[in-house]
């Protein structure tokens, strides 16, 4: 999401920049822009769209400045537009920057650089940070930039320009990525590798809290003040590989991506005491709140599978009937929901037709609608009465992945939100679920970097088989669901998820030796009970791959393998179990040779019926 390009040499940087950015399309954006030393004057650039629309407004003018800053912008603090784009300046014009990530205290920074005289004109968090950078700023850029860094909270991939320091670029980073390219005379800053490997294959990778100073002779990194030596890396991957950074599919990269979209989206929405959760955007009053007698959540696909987990979650939490429909279903079968019903739509894109059709069906009998969407600005972010924004980033494989666990992320929040006002949890209990909440992205990157090697190899066992399943009960069969979903959407071998008690009805008929069977076993309360659903099919000779926390010690005695992850409450698994299943249905559909990012039929956002 977002991409930064930054460039001090020999040549015009526009040229530069524009090449740069075109190629971190990829990351997905609604508006772009440049700023350059042209002439001694600092000259910005800026449109809402696509880079072309830029082009258009750059065409004509001949910037001969060879230093500037370029940014596409996925917008995240207000909505896509000219005045929103990046880069942003300060009150005199003179000193701009471009910015990924989100800066939590803006408000906070905003309010007191306001009190100092400083103007801000745009919506966005990023506006902040040239404003800062003026107020410390002494002459010297990387003194300012340093100090402005010490004032934020948040997630930040920054490159500062100054009029005053026409050959000095200032970077900083944490949590989000930025890099060095060292070119022949020429230097770079990028978000990502592919904007500078038709420049140059030495790049630096910039660490959280270092600050990279880039001039006319070189770069000179700093953490804490004091100047640090860093490797230089030689990429020796193709151009086309270098999109994906180095993975051989979008999906995989999303994959890996999720411990950063869970830190994104939870930013500044925890309490710093563990208190309650904090959704600024959400003007929901508790007399709002304790009017509501019923919850509907609707979606489709991946995100109708989130909103089961919403299901077993607000009920237990809530007391309150929560139903989940898939918007088709939804929108033809006159449902029972009227002023005191809460809608809660789900929707990566903001853009499924059926489920934009299922708000406004909602919105007409006049339910409170929430929406929980990916994309800012789309249809059913507008139409929604209040909109919880998933920051996972842009997801370009079909195959949703790090939009779902986020989703998950938005539901627990919605619910600790609703049940603080409704008085359903208790305040300890909401303090206990956000300390397990806020581990779960570290956990995230422990479930990636242990269980890589074991799903690819159970993989090879899935993909020879045209049927498997994948069973569970309560909160394990949600995950199930999405888990067989995953599986037959991308490798096209067939999957059922099955509530594990269900099988004995029916599908058991189809359980036979060696067939495949993954058994999620997360949920304590029943957790014997699937250990006897799991006997009944190894009664049958299936290959039973087991899903557990670290610490159980009796799912080894039943299944063939175990895949553990680590511990957190029950209620909170779905967000770790569906990655090795993510992980699972990756690799068998890699090994089949299946066009895993493009699934034959299918396409990323379904706007027909
Ligand atoms: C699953 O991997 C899918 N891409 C699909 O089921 C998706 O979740 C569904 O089409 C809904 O899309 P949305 O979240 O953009 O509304």
């Amino acid at each position: 999401m977002c991409g930064i390009v930054g460039y001090i040499g020999k040549n015009p940087a526009v040229p530069v920049l524009l090449n740069g950015l075109k190629k971190l399309e990829y990351r997905g954006y609604d508006s772009a822009g440049v700023a350059v030393i042209d002439g001694g004057k600092l000259v910005l650039n800026r449109s809402v769209g696509k880079l072309h629309m830029l082009e258009g407004k750059i065409n004509g003018y001949v910037h001969n400045g060879t230093i500037g800053i370029g940014h596409t912008r996925w917008a995240t603090h207000g909505r896509p537009s000219d005045n929103n784009s990046h880069p942003h300046t300060d009150c005199t014009g003179k000193i701009a920057a471009v910015h990924n990530g989100i800066i939590e205290n803006y408000l906070e920074l905003k309010e007191w650089l306001e009190k100092e005289g400083h103007v801000f004109s745009s919506e966005t968090d990023t506006e902040v940070l040239p404003h800062l950078v003026e107020q410390f700023y002494q002459g010297d850029l990387f003194e300012a930039v340093k100090q402005m860094t010490a004032k934020l909270r948040g997630s930040y991939a920054t490159v500062v320009l100054a009029e005053d320091n026409p050959d000095t670029l200032v970077a900083a980073r944490k949590d989000n990525p930025l890099i060095v390219g060292i070119g022949d005379g020429e230097y770079f800053f990028a978000s990502d590798i592919p904007a500078v490997i038709s420049y140059t294959r030495k790049i630096i990778v910039l660490e959280d809290g270092e600050i990279a100073v880039l001039t006319r002779e070189g770069v000179t990194i700093y953490q804490d003040g004091r100047q640090v030596e860093k490797e230089i890396q030689t990429i020796t991957w193709d151009t086309k590989a270098a999109e994906k950074g180095g993975y051989p599919h979008f999906m995989i990269k999303e994959i890996c991506e999720q411990p950063r979209a869970l830190r994104d989206t939870l930013s500044g929405r925890i309490a710093p005491d563990y208190s309650g959760v904090d959704l600024k955007e959400f003007n929901l009053t508790t007399e709002d709140v304790k009017k509501f007698r019923k919850v509907a959540i609707v979606a489709c696909g991946t995100a109708y599978h989130a909103g089961i987990v919403g299901k077993y979650a607000m009920e237990k939490m809530l007391r309150l009937p929560v139903e989940v429909d898939i918007a088709s279903e939804f929108r033809y079968r006159d449902p029972l929901i009227d002023s005191d019903t809460l809608v809660v739509i789900i929707s990566q894109s903001g853009e499924t037709a059926d489920t934009l059709a299922a708000l406004r069906l909602a919105k007409e009998k006049d339910a409170r609608v929430v929406a929980i969407t990916n994309v800012v600005g789309s249809s059913i972010a507008r139409e929604a009465d209040h909109v919880i924004y998933t920051w996972a980033g842009p997801e370009i494989a079909v195959a949703s992945t790090k939009a779902y666990i986020t989703q998950l992320i938005g539901i627990y929040l919605l619910t600790l939100f609703l049940g603080k006002h409704l008085g359903t949890i208790k305040p300890d209990e909401v303090s206990q679920i956000l300390h397990y909440i806020y581990r779960l992205p570290n956990q995230a990157q422990e479930v990636l970097d242990t269980l890589n090697e074991q799903l690819d190899r159970m993989a090879t066992v899935f993909k020879k088989w045209e049927d498997t399943f994948f069973v569970g009960r309560g909160l394990d069969y949600a995950v199930a669901m999405e888990g067989s979903l995953k599986l037959k959407e991308i490798s096209y071998v067939h999957a059922e998820a099955y509530a594990a008690g269900e099988l004995k009805h029916g599908t058991l008929a189809l359980i036979v030796k060696d067939v495949p069977v993954l058994a999620l076993c997360t949920q304590d309360d029943v957790f014997e009970k699937t250990v006897s659903n799991i006997k009944e099919i190894k009664a049958r000779e299936a290959h039973v791959i087991g899903v557990a926390f670290q610490g159980n010690k009796e799912i080894h005695k039943v299944v063939d393998e175990v895949v553990y992850i680590p511990e957190t409450l029950p209620l909170l698994a779905p967000v770790l179990t569906v990655i090795p299943l993510q992980m699972l249905a990756y690799y068998a559909a890699a090994h089949r040779n299946c066009d895993v990012d493009q699934p034959r039929n299918l396409a990323k956002s379904v706007t027909v019926e």
